[in-house]
């Protein structure tokens, strides 16, 4: 495999978003991965069963970018002790159905990264995030976990990690263990279908 494509998907609509800055730097971090970067999270209409045939365009446009991705890496504040409502919209559009396709999460890798100015590094908002993975049955990376406490004061001017930082290094093991779940799965994969020949 020569590179893997991810979608990286910020819970914060925020301009100057710590959780963006912190995708931004996986990006460069990350030779081997090809970000697409989803920057709509703020123009999905709210989940409404009524209004899910036929999906709204820019549901349809985060499913198609969902499904097209090798692994999803999200990046979640905290607010109020939980992940925000905004990828929490996304989550519940994305766990259904659509085009005669199952939800396009389903088996998906998926990593979870989470940056804060507060000493918990969205400790609960990811915990809150994960349960909610887990019930959509994404396969998600479960070590390391990347928690970014007083998460200003850890980039540089650049929005960059110092070359020594500890959060750099932790960040390349997470891009690394989500690399590596890509590659189990699609090994998996082909040995089932082997078997089933
Ligand atoms: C509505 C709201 C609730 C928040 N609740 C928490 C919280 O429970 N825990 C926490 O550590 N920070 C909380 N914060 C502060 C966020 O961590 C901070 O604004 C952070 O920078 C948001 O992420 P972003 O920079 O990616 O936009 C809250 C912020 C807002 C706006």
């Amino acid at each position: 495999m020569t590179h893997l494509d991810v979608l990286a998907l910020s819970g914060s609509l925020r301009r100057d978003s710590l959780n963006t800055t912190l995708l931004r730097e996986a990006e460069r971090l990350g030779p081997r991965l090809r970000f697409d970067h989803f920057g709509g999270l703020g123009l999905l209409p709210h989940f409404n069963e009524d209004e899910e045939h036929p999906a709204p365009a820019a549901v349809a446009e985060l499913r198609r970018r969902v499904r097209e991705a090798d692994a999803v890496l999200i990046a979640t504040p905290e607010y109020n002790s939980s992940f925000p409502g905004a990828l929490k919209n996304a989550l519940d559009w994305l766990s259904r159905p659509a085009d005669g396709e199952g939800p396009a999460l389903l088996r998906k890798p998926v990593a979870v990264v989470g940056a804060s100015p507060g000493p918990f590094g969205t400790v609960r908002a990811q915990s809150a995030l994960r349960q909610v993975l887990h019930k959509m049955n994404a396969h998600v990376v479960q070590q390391p976990e990347f928690l970014l406490f007083q998460a200003q004061r850890q980039f540089g001017d650049d929005g960059r990690f110092p070359e020594d930082s500890p959060a750099r290094g932790l960040l390349c093991d997470v891009l690394d263990a989500l690399t590596r779940l890509v590659e189990d799965e699609a090994h998996l994969r082909s040995r089932t279908e082997a078997t089933v020949r």
